[in-house]
């Protein structure tokens, strides 16, 4: 059966698509965006060419992802870690090109549907940030198409923190802590991605094998894919190929597969999914 090809794709992207099953596309997508400072170095160019061409990667990535109806996109654009060890200067650079990418790139989101959010502690950032980040939320608060996420000054554990504070103080305002209740549910409702559903599949670009501190919860069953390719020349049709892998892998959230069933009696399994 031919699928339907998503309308904008481009030769390459229609190539791959046509080789995926649309009926089993993630439904929310999240990427490590790594190797900007390699990509310059390689190039003998300062660090922040290596972001500026990271902007160009990002766009690509967003276009195809929404083109292809993925529901939900996240990207670590940087981590608490990287807003408090690296050089001002860098960091500077990260929020003038971050502000202006969310100047300029209003009206691509609205022309493909795309809803923008943010995880991580926004109150932290330069207050002009803040406000570029917010009008840029409400510009596209009423599309219905893909949630793309950036997560800005972000780190799993400090949200993990944040979330237990803010049940903490939930329970205190509605009738005390002794009403407090602690579950899955309860965590993932005080988490910063309460808009989103698990993440089904992780990307990380230049072929480092560490979740450094992003969505340490909501990956617990994530499948992951590491490319080798650098984040500056990462494109849709790269996405494209995360997601043909990501079909070809046979999911158990720790349970058993369908022909384990018949003979798990022989086989003795963990229960790690
Ligand atoms: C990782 O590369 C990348 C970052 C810390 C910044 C990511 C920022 C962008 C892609 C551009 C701005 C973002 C948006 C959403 C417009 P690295 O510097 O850690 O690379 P290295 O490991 O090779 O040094």
């Amino acid at each position: 059966m031919q699928a339907t090809i998503p309308a904008g794709l481009d030769r390459k992207e229609a190539d791959l698509y046509r080789q995926l099953d649309p009926g089993r596309l993630p439904k929310h997508i999240a990427i490590i965006m790594d190797g900007n400072g390699r990509w310059a170095r390689r190039r003998h160019m300062p660090r922040i060419a290596g972001h500026r061409a990271g902007v160009t990667a990002v766009r690509s990535t967003v276009e195809t992802a929404a083109r292809i109806h993925i529901p939900a996109l996240t990207l670590y654009a940087f981590s608490e870690e990287n807003w408090k060890k690296r050089p001002k200067s860098e960091v500077d650079f990260l929020m003038r090109l971050l502000s202006r990418y969310l100047k300029l790139e209003v009206p691509t989101l609205n022309k493909n549907n795309v809803r923008l959010e943010y995880i991580g502690r926004q109150q932290e950032l330069p207050e002009p940030v803040q406000e570029r980040m917010e009008s840029a939320r409400q510009a596209t608060a009423s599309n219905t198409g893909m949630v793309l996420t950036l997560a800005l000054n972000y780190s799993a554990r400090t949200e993990l923190v944040d979330a237990f504070r803010s049940l903490v103080e939930a329970a205190a305002r509605n009738g005390g802590i002794e009403h407090l209740q602690v579950d899955e549910e309860a965590v993932c409702r005080h988490l910063y991605t309460r808009h989103l559903p698990d993440p089904d599949l992780v990307v990380r670009t230049s072929g480092e094998m560490r979740l450094s501190n992003f969505l340490l919860w909501q990956l617990a069953y994530a499948e992951i894919y590491v490319t080798p390719t650098l984040w500056p020349d990462f494109r849709g049709h790269h996405l494209l190929e995360g997601i043909a892998e990501y079909q070809k892998r046979e999911r158990r959230y720790g349970g058993l597969n369908n022909d384990d069933h018949s003979h798990h009696h022989l086989a003795s399994k963990g229960t790690r999914g």
